[in-house]
C-alpha cells in the first residue's frame, strides 16, 4: 500500500530548497561499475527508490555496494550471475543498462525488456542495434534479450532517433572494448556528459560528450574512480515552477543554471526573475501578477525537458487565454491531464497535444499520482489548489524525489507524508486536529 501526501493550499513558498544529485545521472554511473574490476566512489546520489532498485539489482549480480551517507562505493571484482533477475528489472528501465557492461566484461549477458509504463511504449530497438554494431550477437525473442559477445570491435553507428540512455549504453560499453567508436545523433543530457567524464577517469579516451556526434576510443582495462554527482537539473526544475505558481522566492541550493536554461526562460516570460548566485539558482516571482499563455514543445537536451512538460502544465493552468503543450518525446505522457481536470482544469487533448484554457481557479480533492513526473504535476496542484489535495501513490514520487514534503515544509508548504503501511502520520509542525481538512482517505 503506498503512502499518500496530503496538502493544504494555496500556499506561497520561500525559502532555500537543497537539491539533491541526479537520480538519471546516479544510475549510469552505478551501472558503469561492472566495467571493471576496481572499486568505484559516487559521492551525492540521491537516496531514491530507483537507485535502491538497482542496488539491489547489481548485488543480485555479485557487485559489492557499500554506502556511507550520499557516498557510494561498488565494485565488480567476481560476479555470481550475469542474468538480471527479471522482477527487479522489470521494476526500472535504466536496468537495461546493464546488458552491455555485463557482456563487454563477462562474455555474455541477459535482461528480460523493460516493459512499457504509463507514459507510454519504451522500445530498445536502438540500443539493441548499437550493440550488434559493436560484435555482439543478439538473441531478443521472447520476453528477454540475451548477448554473447562474439568478435567485439569498435563501429560506426548512427542512432535513428535521440535517445538518452541509448546513447549511454553505447557510450559505455564502447569505453571496455579496444579500438574506436563513433556515435552519432547521440543524446546531448549533462547525465550523458557527466558519464563521459566518469568513463574517461577510468581509462577511456572520449570525445564529444554533450554533442550529436561522441567518439570514443575504449580500453579493455578500465581502472576505478570517484566522482560527484551532478544536482539533479529535474528536481531543480520542479520547484522553480513551484516557486513561480505560488508567486514565492526559492533559492535552489547547488542547481545548476546551465542545465535549466530553456526552463528558466519559460520562467522569466512569466514575469520572474531568475538569478544565479554562488549558493544556487535563486527564482524569484513575487511581483509576478498575471502568468501568460505560453506554447512549450518538448525536444531533446538542450530543449524543454520532456520530464518538466506536466510541472509546466499545472502553471498553463493559471495563465489566461489558451497554453499548449506538444509532447514530441513520449506523446502518451498526459496521465496528469485527468487528474488536473478533477481539481478544476480546462485542458482539451489532442496527443501529442494539450490545450490548456486558463485561467481556472483548482481546488483540492483526491487525485492518484501515477507516474514520477505526473505525480510532481499534482503536488505543484496542490500547492495553489483551495482547500485540501489528497495525493495518492506517492510511490511514483518517490521513485526520483527525495523527500518532498520535508523539502516544501520547510519553504512554507502545508503539506504531510501518512504512510499508509504503519497508519502512522508524520505531523506537520503546529498542525492542530483538521487543519490538513478531514477528506476521506480513499
Ligand atoms: C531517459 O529515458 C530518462 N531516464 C527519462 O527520464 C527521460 O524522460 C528521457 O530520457 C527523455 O529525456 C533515464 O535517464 C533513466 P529515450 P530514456 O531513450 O533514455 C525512443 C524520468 O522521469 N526510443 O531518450 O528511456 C523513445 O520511445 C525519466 O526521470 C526508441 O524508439 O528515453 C522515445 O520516444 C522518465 N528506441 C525517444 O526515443 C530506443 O531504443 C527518447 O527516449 C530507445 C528510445
Amino acid at each position: 500500500m503506498s503512502d499518500v501526501l496530503v496538502l493544504e493550499g494555496p500556499s506561497t513558498l520561500g525559502g532555500t530548497i537543497p537539491i539533491a544529485g541526479a537520480k538519471n545521472a546516479a544510475l549510469p554511473c552505478m551501472v558503469a561499475a561492472l566495467l571493471t574490476p576496481d572499486p568505484v566512489e559516487l559521492e551525492g546520489v540521491p537516496p531514491v527508490q530507483d537507485v535502491f532498485t538497482l542496488r539491489e539489482l547489481l548485488m543480485s549480480l555479485g557487485v559489492d555496494v557499500r554506502v556511507d551517507g550520499s557516498r557510494w562505493t561498488l565494485q565488480a571484482e567476481r560476479l555470481t550471475s550475469t542474468t538480471v533477475p527479471p522482477d527487479l528489472a522489470r521494476r526500472m528501465r535504466a536496468s537495461f543498462l546493464t546488458l552491455g557492461p555485463l557482456g563487454v566484461r563477462f562474455g555474455s549477458a541477459e535482461v528480460v525488456y523493460p516493459g512499457g509504463c504509463a507514459i507510454g511504449e519504451r522500445p530498445v530497438d536502438l540500443h539493441l542495434a548499437g550493440l550488434e554494431a559493436l560484435g555482439f550477437t543478439v538473441d531478443s525473442g521472447g520476453a528477454r534479450v540475451r548477448i554473447q559477445a562474439r568478435r567485439l570491435r569498435g563501429a560506426v553507428f548512427e542512432f535513428a532517433k535521440v535517445t538518452v540512455t541509448g546513447t549511454e549504453h553505447l557510450m559505455m560499453t564502447a569505453a571496455a572494448i579496444s579500438g574506436t567508436t563513433v556515435l552519432r545523433n547521440c543524446a546531448r543530457e549533462p547525465e550523458v556528459v557527466q558519464l563521459a567524464e566518469f568513463l574517461r577517469q577510468m581509462g577511456a579516451d572520449i570525445e564529444g560528450a554533450g554533442t550529436a556526434q561522441i567518439v570514443v576510443r575504449g580500453s579493455s582495462s578500465l581502472r576505478g574512480t570517484a566522482i560527484r554527482i551532478i544536482p539533479d537539473r529535474i528536481e531543480a526544475g520542479t520547484y522553480a515552477v513551484a516557486a513561480v505558481l505560488t508567486r514565492g522566492r526559492v533559492v535552489l541550493r547547488g542547481a545548476r543554471a546551465e542545465h535549466l536554461t530553456t526552463l528558466m526562460e519559460c520562467l522569466a516570460g512569466q514575469g520572474a526573475t531568475v538569478q544565479t548566485t554562488t549558493e544556487g539558482i535563486v527564482v524569484d516571482a513575487r511581483a509576478v501578477t498575471d502568468f501568460r499563455p505560453l506554447r512549450v514543445v518538448t525536444e531533446p537536451y538542450p530543449g524543454f525537458p520532456t520530464d518538466l512538460q506536466a510541472q509546466m502544465m499545472t502553471l498553463m493552468t493559471q495563465a489566461p487565454g489558451v497554453s499548449e503543450v506538444v509532447e514530441t518525446i513520449f506523446p502518451d505522457r498526459f496521465n496528469h491531464v485527468a487528474e488536473l481536470r478533477r481539481m478544476g482544469a480546462h485542458i482539451e487533448l489532442a496527443k501529442p497535444v494539450a490545450r490548456v484554457y486558463g485561467p481556472t481557479p483548482l481546488r483540492g480533492t483526491v487525485v492518484a499520482a501515477s507516474d514520477l513526473r505526473a505525480s510532481a504535476c499534482l503536488v505543484l496542484a496542490g500547492l495553489i489548489a483551495r482547500g485540501t489535495t489528497v495525493i495518492t501513490n506517492v510511490h511514483h514520487l518517490d521513485r526520483g524525489y527525495v523527500r518532498v514534503e520535508e523539502k516544501l515544509r520547510r519553504v512554507g508548504a502545508t503539506i504531510c507524508r501518512i504512510e499508509r503501511v504503519s497508519g502512522s502520520r508524520s505531523r506537520v509542525p503546529g498542525e492542530g486536529e483538521g487543519t490538513i481538512g478531514n477528506l476521506p482517505l480513499g
